[in-house]
């Protein structure tokens, strides 16, 4: 069975169709990427997985229990990082974090040392007695996301975690998620529109844009969609016609050309590295330098859609 199941999700505001009979299974202790530019749905798919709004078709079910009929058994495996920033700016983190984890049902010795743990996950540790309003916009995320963290819910939901990040925050917010996902088998939907976090973290990604399923798959199933083809480039030095003559024998290489400092050689996606790198061993030439080309997310999404992630609403 699936952690979570979405099962034919349709969301309208109004007459406007903001979620088309989604369906997305989620198996436990997955990274699951949830891509989309603005206004793709990502925010209301994810409150409709909390039951923060109510369906206007299908249902979710998570670890074994409806949102629509048991709410509360949902609920309770969930932690939530929201996009907006949800704290108190005039409290300082530890009085934050208390409240968050009242919410939770915490108390007494166990909500002091959930605290504890939330700083020095957060990195806040030098900065506990500030107020929140004196904090970067890297620091509140940080304090935002342990603040989902602490009743330890099995499934990690996060909604555009690193927006306004510093680099050195973003990176810390990633351990977290890493962390989260290896020690605790958490299971954690990550939501955003950067494409290289999500091809970073995510195992499986599911990219949505107004409303709609784009995609589903790991990122190399993803990547296949958009190109069959394998492309090696090999910047060397040395007699190049030598090794382009036995590898054309290979009936996989599709195609040589030559390019000013070496060979750029295509070839079908089932081809073995190895064949290409034992050829080039035998051939005598001064390798520079060897990469494989590869789409990016970007460039998945521009060919399924024909426009660009970042471009944002309609
Ligand atoms: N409460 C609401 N009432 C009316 N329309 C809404 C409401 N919430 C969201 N929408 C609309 O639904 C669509 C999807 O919004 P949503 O916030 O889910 O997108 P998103 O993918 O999270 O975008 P972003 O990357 O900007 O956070 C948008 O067109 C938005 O304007
Ligand atoms: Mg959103």
């Amino acid at each position: 069975m699936s952690k979570i199941e979405v099962k034919n999700l349709t969301k309208r505001f109004s007459d406007k169709l903001v979620l088309d009979n989604i369906s997305l299974k989620i198996e436990e202790g997955e990274i699951f990427g949830l891509l989309g530019p603005n206004g793709a749905g990502k925010s209301t798919l994810i409150n409709l997985i909390i039951g923060l709004i109510k369906a206007d078709n299908g249902d979710v079910i998570v670890g074994g229990h409806s949102i629509s009929k048991e709410p509360i058994k949902v609920r309770e495996q969930i932690g939530v990082v929201p996009q907006e920033i949800a704290l108190f700016e005039s409290l300082n983190a530890r009085d934050n974090l208390e409240y968050w984890g009242g919410l939770y049902g915490l108390k007494g010795e166990k909500l002091k040392e959930r605290i504890d743990e939330a700083i020095k996950i957060a990195g806040l540790e030098d900065n506990l007695k500030k107020k929140v309003k004196t904090y970067s916009g890297g620091m509140k995320r940080r304090l935002n996301v342990v603040a989902a963290m602490m009743h330890h819910p099995e499934i990690l939901i996060m909604d555009e975690p690193t927006v306004g990040v510093d680099p050195q925050s973003r990176n810390h917010i990633f351990q977290v998620v890493k962390e989260m996902n290896k020690n605790h088998n958490a299971t954690i939907i990550y939501t955003s529109h950067y494409m290289e976090e999500v091809e970073h973290l995510c195992s499986n990604i599911f990219i949505l844009d107004l409303g709609k399923e784009v995609a589903f798959g790991t990122k190399e199933q993803l990547k296949r969609m958009v190109q069959d083809d394998k492309v090696f480039r090999i910047k060397a030095t040395g007699d190049l016609n030598s090794l382009m003559f036995s590898l054309k024998k290979n009936s996989k290489i599709r195609g040589i050309e030559k390019e000013s400092d070496g060979l750029k050689i295509i070839t079908s996606a089932d081809l073995n590295l190895n064949e290409v790198l034992n050829e080039i061993q035998t051939s005598n030439l001064q390798i520079k330098n060897l990469g494989i080309d590869e789409p990016s997310l970007e460039e998945v999404f521009l060919t399924l859609t024909g426009k660009k992630l970042r471009d944002g609403e309609e």
